[in-house]
């Protein structure tokens, strides 16, 4: 099967990081057209600054990136700089980036490659709040028809929120712009936190990375060591959660996951419940199915499919 073409639109983050060099180090089953940096972690000024840093680590200088919105639609940005630190890539130390920032929009650079490429060919793979792609949506409603499917870190049901009691970031952060998504008819993959929880670097699986030897696999030993004490502390889990992975993992080895076609509605007005995914995993509605929410994952294999990709860099 040809590789499939994907852009990956993302707020780095350490596990965002991780999800881009699984990518690129996967050309067999994904062709990545570009990268589009949105405001989320941290500001889009680091987001951009950092997917560039990601690409060079992997030797990938030719992957043309792009910065993209810089505030949610219709609200102040909320980062989470208490989880991935003040640059967004805490952790290890890498250089600045050399590789220059490309001058379109990201939003353009969405558009005009769904308009370029074949129908049905391009996969969205959002892994930060979606502003980036509903302000796409809404700027050229045609890409709608062209989007083979979105893929995207986002959401919970059983785990309800991270970053606030009921919501998840990505989803808190913009929930406008995801409504937008969840509404907008096309195919949706999501990965909520109820899979990323189960996808936990603990200390054997990170020392079993870190024993690749290479820069890229130090790097990210260094990444998940760090990311992992905002977890450790908060859930008592036995490591990091690795959420943005969960989505280039999926391209790769969709049977790796298990989960259910149902209805998936964003909450937009309740200060209380702001950016909750409110999921109908148990049928309980006869509101259309839109999304195929992912409930688990084969841990192990997950981690040998990640260690063996990475040791390819
Ligand atoms: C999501 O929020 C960010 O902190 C992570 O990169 C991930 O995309 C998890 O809630
Ligand atoms: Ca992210």
């Amino acid at each position: 099967m040809a590789a499939q073409k994907i852009i990956i639109d993302t707020d780095p983050g350490q596990d965002d990081a991780v999800a881009i060099l699984l990518a690129l180090a996967s050309p067999e089953d994904i062709e990545v057209l570009g990268i589009t940096a949105v405001a989320g972690n941290v500001p889009l000024e680091l987001t951009q600054k950092n997917a560039r840093i990601v690409c060079e680590l992997a030797g990938r200088t030719d992957i043309p990136v792009f910065a993209g919105c810089d505030r949610p639609m219709n609200r102040p940005l909320v980062t989470a700089e208490h989880v991935h630190g003040k640059t967004g890539l805490d952790g290890p130390t890498l250089p600045d980036p050399q590789m220059p920032l490309q001058d379109r929009h990201a939003v353009d650079f969405i558009i005009d490659t769904l308009r370029a490429e074949p129908e049905g060919t391009v996969t969205l793979c959002p892994l930060g709040p979606l502003t980036n792609i509903a302000t796409a949506l809404r700027k050229a409603p045609d890409i709608a028809a062209r989007i083979r499917r979105i893929v995207l870190m986002g959401g919970a049901y059983f785990e309800v929120g991270n970053i606030t009691p009921a919501a998840e970031f990505n989803i808190y952060v913009d929930p406008e712009a995801a409504d937008v998504v969840f509404r907008s008819g096309i195919e949706l993959v999501v990965m909520p936190l109820d899979v990323t929880h189960r996808a936990l670097v603990t200390g054997p699986r990170n020392a079993a990375i870190r024993a690749i030897g290479t820069p890229v696999a130090e790097a990210v030993a260094d990444m998940t060591d760090f990311f992992e004490r905002f977890d450790k502390a908060k859930y008592g889990s036995d490591g990091a959660p690795l959420h943005d992975p969960c989505v280039t993992a999926w391209l790769i080895a969709p049977d790796l996951f298990t989960g259910r076609h149902i209805n998936v509605e964003i909450e937009t007005t309740s200060p209380l419940t702001l950016g909750m995914t409110v999921a109908d995993w148990w049928g309980v509605t006869d509101r259309p199915k839109n999304a195929t929410f992912i409930g688990d994952l084969d841990s192990d294999r997950f981690f040998a499919l990640l260690t063996e990709r990475l040791a390819r860099l």
